[in-house]
């Protein structure tokens, strides 16, 4: 059991990312085991989900910095403690810096609720809405400096309905969210993963269940 690669999880809210990642885990859909879930809110509630399931927890309170850096030293120091080799970011919503970003080249990984590059930061859903787009979805993708700009790993689209609300549509998307996290995390620990400058390839990806299905039911 703990000869499994080590997934660090960072967390600011509900933490229902978190949730798809441990039962994915449970279930051996994914080679590797939580082993810790770190949130810079005391008081997220995916924090109470890891104990649920005996999973390590860490706060580190932004707050309490005086810098950006100096808080990420701390995030690294903590998750590095953990034996990560991969961190999750899963709904955290803190922006990193290089200090964070250059710890961990190439093994960070986030989720964000838009096709990207469209309607990067904070309320995907929202800004689709907003804009008029009859297609949103989210993306999984390696962490790089800039906002939600890393390379692109997996993709799922959903459609925008006439009465969505910012409510309706972040669900759709959440939904999707919880079936490509884990597959993408299944694809990096499974070591499928190459990244040639923006390109991700995915090697024998078309044989995970469900892989490649884009087109939503509409
Ligand atoms: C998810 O929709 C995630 O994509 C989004 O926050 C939500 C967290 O939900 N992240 C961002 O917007 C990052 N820019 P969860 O806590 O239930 O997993």
């Amino acid at each position: 059991m703990n000869d499994r690669p080590v997934i660090a999880v960072l967390v600011s809210g509900s933490g229902s990312n978190l949730q798809a990642i441990i039962d994915a885990s449970e279930r051996r859909e994914i080679p590797g085991r939580i082993g810790l879930v770190l949130s810079n809110k005391a008081d997220a509630y995916g924090l109470e989900r890891a104990r649920k399931h005996g999973i390590p927890t860490a706060v580190v309170d932004h707050k309490a910095f005086g810098s950006r850096e100096a808080f990420d030293a701390k995030l690294v120091e903590v998750i590095r403690a953990s034996g990560a080799v991969l961190v999750c970011l899963a709904g955290f919503m803190r922006v990193v810096t290089p200090v964070f970003l250059r710890a961990f080249p190439h093994r960070i990984l986030n989720i964000h609720p838009a096709l990207l590059p469209s309607f990067p930061g904070t309320h995907g859903p929202a800004q689709a809405l907003r804009y008029g787009v009859r297609f949103s979805g989210c993306t999984v993708h390696f962490l790089d400096e800039g906002v939600d700009t890393g390379p692109i790993i997996v993709q799922a689209v959903v459609p925008v309905h006439e009465d969505d609300t910012e409510e309706t549509l972040a669900a759709r998307i959440l939904k999707e969210e919880h079936r490509i996290y884990p597959m993408a995390i299944r694809l990096f620990l499974e070591g499928r993963l190459t990244v040639e400058g923006r390109k991700v390839s995915a090697k024998d990806a078309e044989k995970i269940p469900d892989f490649s299905r884009r087109n939503p039911d509409v």
